[in-house]
């Protein structure tokens, strides 16, 4: 269906531009919050007043110039990332006015592109937010993470770092709703802790905060662990080989604590424990496993709507806090999904 563009559509909106290229930690004076030109649709295009931005850990590497698997964001120009909105204006067949839709376009209010980059979402399937976590590309991630790189199986002990974020959290209660024999998630504070226990289920937790990581995982993990899932990388990662299974598995999924580092960070010294374990450690990128997504939506979507798997979200508000909100994601702020509300 074509919508012509009515007198009533915004000219200007806000967007978030990377300035110059951080090192270690991200400053403000890195970006800038811009008032930009609001495009009208061209012919196939959308026009999009954005409702819920993500933003992700995976977002510090893209300001960075170095080359991986995504390619950096450029300087002076809006950032991107994951977004869902309300369509303003349409002039593409299929997607009309008033149509919810998922698309890349964050880190701004409005957004024009084309139709072929949106996806359309069912505002009354499940809200809207859940696009961008538990049923979107962290809970896609989880997925694919766990039953297709980490090849668990019912009987697997699972370790999962940075559990109460929004991978972890899920990684954790996939696992355990699958039978395995003992998930064990940690995170970054007591209280983040207590609800991996007592919300989600986990059988044991502890806050990597409270002493060295290997010991923690020992005393929670006395018969070791199968599977496990990096968040987190460092000393994560060489308690996880310290505490591998004869036929291990280790998917690493990120290594948020060298994110901000400014000089190489070394590897685990006891990566020989692979040899012994016949472990296998792989890494994964979600954008590898989207043929997943209707298996996923399908098997996960029911598991959210009747709660048996619980999420959560820390929501913060407003264009102008769409950077804090990135920050507080890699201090550890968030419980679950951070999302920014427009
Ligand atoms: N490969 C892929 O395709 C893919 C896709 C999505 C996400 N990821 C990765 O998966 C991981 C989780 O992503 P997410 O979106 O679910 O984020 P998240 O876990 O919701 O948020 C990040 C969390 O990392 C923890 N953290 C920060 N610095 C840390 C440190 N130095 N040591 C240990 N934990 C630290 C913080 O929790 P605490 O309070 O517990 O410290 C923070 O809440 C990230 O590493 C991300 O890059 C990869």
């Amino acid at each position: 269906m074509t919508d012509a563009p009515t007198p009533t559509l915004p000219s200007v909106g806000r967007e978030w531009r990377l300035l110059s290229r951080p090192v270690g930690w991200p400053e403000p004076e890195n970006f800038e919050l811009a008032e930009a030109e609001v495009r009208q649709p061209g012919p196939g295009q959308v026009l999009v007043r954005n409702e819920y931005l993500s933003v992700d850990p995976y977002m510090r590497g893209r300001m960075s110039a170095a080359k991986s698997y995504i390619a950096p964001f450029e300087l002076g120009k809006a950032m991107q990332g994951g977004a869902v909105g309300e369509v303003i204006a349409s002039a593409a067949e299929g997607i009309a006015v008033g149509d919810r839709v998922l698309h890349f376009g964050g880190w701004r209010e409005y957004a024009t592109f084309d139709a072929k980059q949106a996806v359309k979402v069912d505002p009354e399937a499940a809200p809207l937010s859940t696009y961008l976590g538990v049923l979107g590309m962290t809970g896609l991630t989880a997925y694919a993470g766990l039953l297709r790189t980490a090849s668990f199986k019912e009987g697997d002990a699972v370790f999962v770092s940075g559990a109460a974020g929004a991978v972890g959290s899920q990684v954790g209660q996939i696992a355990k709703l699958k039978g395995a024999s003992r998930v064990i998630g940690s995170a970054g504070s007591d209280e983040k802790v207590k609800i991996l226990v007592e919300e989600y289920g986990f059988d044991a937790a502890f806050n990597y905060k409270n002493g060295p990581v290997s010991e923690q995982l020992r005393e929670a993990a006395p018969d070791g662990i199968d599977v496990y899932f990096d968040n987190v990388g460092g000393d994560h990662l060489e308690a996880a080989l310290g505490s591998l299974n004869q036929g291990g598995r280790i998917a690493v999924c990120g290594m948020i604590s060298v994110y901000n580092s400014t000089e190489p960070v070394p590897g685990p010294k006891n990566l020989a424990r692979l040899i012994a374990t016949r472990g296998r450690i792989e890494g994964l990128v979600v954008s590898d496993h989207y043929d997943l997504q209707p298996e996923f939506v399908q098997e996960v979507g029911p598991l959210v709507a009747s709660g048996a798997l619980k999420y959560r979200e820390t929501v913060v508000e407003g264009i102008e806090n769409n950077l804090e909100a990135f920050l507080g994601v890699l201090r550890g702020e968030n419980t679950g999904k951070m999302i920014v509300k427009l």
